[in-house]
């Protein structure tokens, strides 16, 4: 059971929906937590092909709960990025796809949390920011890692040193987000999309996210490496057969995860 989240699960699709809006879904210590066993219940359970993540009323994540914030040591601010990063990486290292379906304010925590997911879908009333330094603080859960991947080197630094806010259409120009639809479609084309995913073959998926994911930061050669062996791997799969042979028989395939 959560407190802070819901977790439900439709024909493979796990949506968690991060359920403080009196405080705009800010993420508080117990509200990590839950996102910590979310992504790991997403991981472990065998009737879940991917997720998708959202926050219930007018806003994504308007960032770290700042109450918390304001009476920590320097000690306790180490310890709390740090676990954040942890829980964030999970997401982001998920071997099943994650989308973010970005309703309302993405602040701070809430900018870096959608970023940690593989795929951004944001309704055109989303606003993305890095307010941190307005309250004399950095990002502390990989925003300044994160977005310049992204977004570029300056377009990074622009956000991170003026702490403005940019609304949806703004964040698809810059390639924050992947796409923009109309409030009422946000969880439908996430669906969508997750089902045209899901409708691939599983340990494919997996393999293409990890090789992307460690690929990023590694020399392009090792990431190559990488790339021929999950080539190797999957050549000797059931579902590379049933891939190919579904094609050369001019049907559908039906992928089994092995
Ligand atoms: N941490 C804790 N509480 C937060 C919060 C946060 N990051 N963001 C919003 N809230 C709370 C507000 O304190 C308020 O609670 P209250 O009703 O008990 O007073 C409630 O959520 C609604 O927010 P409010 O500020 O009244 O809404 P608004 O529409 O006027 O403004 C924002 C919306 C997002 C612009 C504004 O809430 C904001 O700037 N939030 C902080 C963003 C930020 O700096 N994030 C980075 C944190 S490191």
């Amino acid at each position: 059971m959560f407190e802070t989240l819901t977790l439900s699960v439709t024909e493979r699709v796990a949506t968690i929906t991060i359920n403080r809006p009196d405080k705009l879904n800010a993420l508080n210590a117990a509200t990590i937590a839950e996102l910590d066993r979310a992504i790991e219940e997403v991981r472990t359970r065998d009737d879940v092909g991917g997720a998708i993540l959202t926050g219930a009323g007018r806003a994504f994540v308007a960032g770290a709960d700042i109450s918390e914030l304001s009476s920590q040591s320097p000690l306790q601010a180490k310890a709390r990025s740090a676990y954040g990063q942890r829980v964030f990486d999970k997401y982001e290292s998920s071997s099943k796809p994650v989308i973010a379906a970005v309703n309302g304010f993405a602040l701070g925590g809430g900018c870096e949390l959608a970023m940690a997911c593989h795929i951004r879908i944001a309704s055109d009333l989303a606003k993305f920011g890095q307010p941190e330094v307005k309250l004399g603080i950095t990002p502390g859960y990989g925003g300044t890692q994160r977005l310049p991947r992204l977004v570029g080197r300056g377009r990074a630094l622009q956000l991170l040193l003026t702490g403005e806010l940019i609304d949806a259409q703004e964040a698809l120009r810059i390639g924050l987000v992947n796409r923009v639809v109309a409030p009422a479609d946000l969880l439908s084309s996430a669906n969508d999309m997750m089902r045209q995913m899901l409708a691939n073959a599983p340990l494919a998926l997996a393999l293409c996210i990890e090789a992307v994911d460690r690929g990023y930061n590694a020399p392009q050669h090792d990431g190559l490496n990488l790339e021929a062996n999950h080539f190797a791997i999957l050549s000797g799969t059931m579902d590379m057969a049933e891939g190919m042979t579904a094609f050369l028989e001019k049907r559908a395939p039906r992928f089994i995860g092995r």
